[in-house]
């Protein structure tokens, strides 16, 4: 494996003197996509807005987050050109007010990109260029997939190489997620990029992950590859979360059969 495009070291972000991340840490990869998995309110959000530099005002962090061996918090710029990302809930993502052509025009100004092609590539790469008056429409013109590809097509325009997903399906019935999860698994290898994926969901990490990073409370309770975290996991409580897996899941295709 080649040297880790994101490293992140001991990253803890605090609210006042509560510590909600508690020092995680992880290496990730171009052409491969890091699930983070954890329970709700375990500081996957809050992981991964402090890797963006994102964080709500009233939250602070610190550890070490390096691109390429460069710290990230050297320059916004270089950190905004090297990764970006998709949220969880694309209505909200979006100004209510601007249209889709607004929104890409902003994408390509605050990017300083004069090239529209970029715009025309990734409307095709995430098939959206043969939707007529797409960029006139507004935010509730659209269903949520097309909204999450709108979110997608937004990310390829900054051709950043890595991008951090925040749940980009839990808001889409089970078609739209698959087809996005298969869009994005595309990606990765069309475009050899590095994503980290979020999730509470053990079959979409199954079907998409290369690695894993589990969170429990805020902690990194267990990291490793898919197969290991399936075979050989490595806290009780992963080995928990395989197990209800799979139970649920032989008990639906006992349903089903
Ligand atoms: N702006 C904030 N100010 C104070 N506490 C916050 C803030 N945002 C999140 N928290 C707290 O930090 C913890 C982690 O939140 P986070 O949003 O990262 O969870 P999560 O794992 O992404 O959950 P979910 O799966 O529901 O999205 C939670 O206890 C949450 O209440
Ligand atoms: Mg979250």
């Amino acid at each position: 494996m080649n040297s880790p495009y994101l490293t992140v070291r001991n990253l803890k972000v605090r609210y006042g003197s509560k510590e909600l991340v508690k020092g995680i840490s992880l290496d990730a990869y171009r052409g491969r996509i890091l699930g983070i998995l954890g329970e709700s309110g375990c500081g996957k959000s809050l992981t991964c807005l402090g890797i963006l530099g994102l964080l709500p005002p009233g939250l602070s962090s610190s550890g070490k987050i390096t691109i390429e061996g460069k710290s990230t918090t050297e320059s916004r710029e270089y950190l905004d050109s090297s990764i970006t990302s998709i949220m969880q809930n694309p209505v909200s993502c979006f100004d209510p007010v601007y249209t889709v052509g607004n929104h890409f025009a902003e994408t390509l100004k605050a990017h300083d990109i004069s090239d529209y092609s970029t715009v025309v590539k990734a409307l095709e790469e995430v098939g959206l260029s043969r939707e007529s008056r797409l960029l006139d429409l507004y935010p509730f013109q659209m269903s949520g997939g097309m909204l999450q590809r709108v979110m997608i097509a937004l990310a390829l325009v900054t051709e950043a190489p890595f991008i951090v997903a925040d749940e980009p399906t839990t808001d889409l019935d089970a078609i739209n997620q698959t087809r996005i999860l298969t869009l994005l698994g595309k990606l990765v290898n069309r475009r050899n990029l590095g994503m980290i994926i979020v999730t509470h969901d053990l079959g979409v990490l199954a079907k998409m992950a290369d690695d894993v990073v589990v969170m429990k409370d805020g902690v990194m309770v267990d990291s490793g590859t898919v197969e290991n975290l399936f075979d050989h996991p490595g806290s009780d409580y992963t080995a928990e979360l395989v197990e209800a897996h799979m139970k649920l899941s032989g008990e639906t295709e006992e349903i089903l059969s």
